[in-house]
């Protein structure tokens, strides 16, 4: 058996990752280390074999609790655990930096101490910065790091203490870059589980600004098999970037899940835009397809259509997720918002 210390796994890509990890053919149990904050939740770990998953409530900014979770011989430590909402850094950042950049740090720490056989670093196009609109340059492995906001900051700097722990102490450590994220089990403040939860209920789905950023969207599945193929086949030291090129305009994406749901475009409401808004993200995943036998399974429609099917048919989920403080900040985050002009 092969041991994975799985952090953030009550997440949205965390769980989809533990899940396929204890399905693969490789023997892999898993620690799961994660301190449920909002976006964590249990309900997302159903059905996990119990004798190969452990799940200890922790935080990783704790060196105590880590020091003690991480045990020798750990075949792969693999770091979720963030806060990974880019409009919740703008309003604040001190959680962004307590468990990005100290976590992460202190995740090092305990991998070189326990002499953990890899570190892979789960980290985001978005620190590479914006791309022109209407240019075809696409973000590769040495695209310089160039991150607008918080959220991309605070990924960059863990990156750079990965990187750091690496060159200095020689610690096998891989850092991967997928593009966004969609599927089962994304909390509902993110574009696109946000555009289905509220349209199934007929409320206005929120676009900001113009509606043509461009995101490059993966299904979560598929990127989880990136990373399952990059902790065997990945080279330490190196940099990859995960894609399924995918690229849409925000406003495609809301009329396509609009369309799929037979609900009217007259549901888009376009807001004030983000501060610092990223114009246009796009990966090209060359380097990822050279070194693994790694493909995207999913097409755009097939994992949008099983990405609605599932939010459909899981009202529960969604409502425990938009309850309690959800509400507030749906409020704060768009109170003043719908109804303004871009
Ligand atoms: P998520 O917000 O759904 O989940 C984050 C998980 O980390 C939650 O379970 C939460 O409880 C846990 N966590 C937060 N702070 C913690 C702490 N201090 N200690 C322990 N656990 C903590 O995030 P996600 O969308 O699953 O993203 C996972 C990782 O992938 C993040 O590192 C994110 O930066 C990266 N990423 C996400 C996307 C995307 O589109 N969602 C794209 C690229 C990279
Ligand atoms: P998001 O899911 O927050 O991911 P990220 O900011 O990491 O790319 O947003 C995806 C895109 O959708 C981004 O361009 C912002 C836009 N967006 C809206 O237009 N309205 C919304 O209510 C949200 C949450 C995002």
């Amino acid at each position: 058996m092969r041991r994975l210390f799985v952090t953030g796994g009550a997440g949205f890509i965390g769980s989809s990752f533990i899940r396929l990890a204890l399905d693969c053919a490789e023997s892999y149990e898993v620690t799961n280390f994660d301190a449920l904050t909002y976006a964590g939740n249990l309900d997302n770990l159903e059905g996990l074999s119990e004798s190969r998953h452990r799940f200890i409530h922790a935080d990783i900014t704790d060196r105590k609790a880590v020091f003690d979770a991480v045990e020798e011989g750990t075949h792969a430590v693999i770091n979720f655990a963030a806060e990974s909402h880019v409009d919740r850094s703008i309003a604040s950042a001190d959680e962004f930096l307590r468990t990005n950049v100290v976590g992460t740090q202190v995740l090092l720490d305990a991998a070189r101490e326990r002499k953990v056989g890899r570190f892979v670093q789960i980290s985001t196009d978005e620190v590479m910065g914006s791309l022109a609109e209407d240019a075809s340059e696409f973000f590769t492995e040495s695209t310089p790091l160039a991150p607008n906001n918080p959220y991309a900051a605070s990924k960059a700097a863990a990156e750079h203490l990965v990187r750091a722990a690496h060159h200095t102490y020689g610690l096998d450590a891989i850092i991967t870059r997928s593009g966004n994220n969609y599927g089962p089990r994304q909390f509902p403040e993110k574009f696109i589980p946000l555009l289905i939860s509220n349209a199934l209920e007929d409320a206005p789905v929120p676009l900001y600004g113009d509606g043509l950023q461009v995101r490059d969207w993966i299904y979560v599945d598929d990127h989880s098999r990136a990373l399952l193929s990059l902790l065997e086949g990945g080279c330490s030291g190196e940099v990859y970037n995960i894609g399924a090129r995918n690229q849409r305009r925000n406003l495609d994406v809301a009329k396509a899940v609009l369309d799929a749901l037979g609900k009217p475009h007259t549901l888009i409401r376009q807001v004030k835009d983000r501060p610092g808004h990223d114009r246009r993200y796009a990966i090209d995943p060359s380097k990822v397809e050279q070194v693994t036998a790694w493909r995207p399974l999913e097409t755009w429609e097939s994992g949008l259509a099983k990405t609605i099917e599932w939010y459909v048919e899981h009202v529960e989920w969604r409502e425990r997720a938009r309850s309690g403080s959800y509400r507030e900040y749906f409020e704060r985050q768009y109170g003043m918002r719908i109804g303004q002009e871009s």
